[in-house]
């Protein structure tokens, strides 16, 4: 098996390919957790709102106490729930979800744009929670490029990435150019459009030429455009089919041609507050 890929940003390394625990029980959250740190798996996801953190502790503890890594070789992002946006609520949680996961996050993300308390209050003390080594690093989550610019500009620390929607059906071209301006990333939640993939017939096309599966094409698609990626599944045959795509390649024609399957009505998930738009594609 070749190297898993990752991205570096300001000298921190994130690997490109995370497991999500969204909606994710506890008790599964825990088992597959371990399980994905065991396949090999070095990047976690999970959030204050999935009510999962604990269990994602215990299971990131079970993959160390079994010998199958150490906690430094493993990247964990947790969020701020937008009902904490204020100053003192938001490094309450902050604390609480430390305390939870048992480990301090090396990332921790806003989950969804706010337009009150200020973006200025929000991000003043996301950056104090770094300050005081409650997370290694700060990002957002579904901010489109006009709030992610403005969120970087009231950041002194960078953030690191923008975790949004992003999967072959939606373009995200306009975000992907802004992030890197910036010197972020792309983070793709619902990178295998909840499991909509599967039946994509040129996705479909292009996995046989490969030999894998329509899942397989579609992280791979992510992690050559040097997005991070982060499926989730409950399955751990699935755990282990997510995480075989380091030995292959998609061509140039080939990546040209899962772009094209975007489409305006893409989106899957949209809980963006009426105060702000996204980018048009
Ligand atoms: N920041 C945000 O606002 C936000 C929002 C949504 C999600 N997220 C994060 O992103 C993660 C991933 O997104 P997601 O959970 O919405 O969707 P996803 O990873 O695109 O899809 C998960 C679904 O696809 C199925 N699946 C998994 N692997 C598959 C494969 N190889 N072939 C076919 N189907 C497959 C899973 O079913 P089985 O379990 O039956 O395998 C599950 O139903 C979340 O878990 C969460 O950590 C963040």
């Amino acid at each position: 098996m070749s190297e898993q890929l990752s991205v570096t940003i300001d000298g921190l390394t994130i690997p490109q390919l995370g497991f999500g625990t969204w909606q994710l029980e506890p008790a599964d959250a825990r088992r597959m957790v371990a399980e994905a740190l065991r396949i090999g798996y070095r990047h976690i996801d999970t959030a204050w709102i999935y009510h999962n953190e604990a269990a994602v502790g215990d299971g990131i503890r079970d993959a160390i106490e079994a010998g199958h890594v150490a906690r430094e070789d493993i990247w964990l992002t947790t969020k701020i729930w937008v009902a904490h946006f204020e100053h003192d609520a938001l490094l309450r949680q902050a604390e609480e979800s430390a305390a939870s996961l048992g480990f301090t996050p090396d990332l921790l993300l806003l989950h969804w744009p706010k337009a009150t308390p200020t973006f200025a209050e929000t991000l003043g003390a996301l950056n104090e929670a770094k300050d005081r080594g409650l997370t290694r690093a700060i990002g957002l989550s579904n901010f489109p490029s006009a709030e992610f610019r403005q969120a970087q500009s009231l950041s002194p620390a960078r953030l690191i990435t923008n975790q949004v929607e992003y999967h072959p059906y939606l373009s995200l071209k306009t975000l992907r150019a802004t992030a890197a301006e910036l010197g972020s990333s792309i983070t793709a939640w619902s990178p295998l459009a909840q499991g909509q993939i599967a039946d994509d017939p040129i996705i479909g096309e292009i996995a046989r030429t490969h030999g894998k599966s329509n899942g397989q094409v579609t992280l791979r698609w992510l992690v050559q455009q040097g997005v991070v990626a982060i499926p989730r599944t409950q399955k751990p045959e699935r755990a282990a089919e997510n995480f075989d795509i380091w030995d292959f390649q998609l061509s140039d024609e080939e990546m040209a041609r899962i772009h094209a399957l975007a489409r305006p009505d893409g989106r899957l998930g949209d809980w963006l507050d009426k105060d702000f738009r996204w980018d048009q594609e």
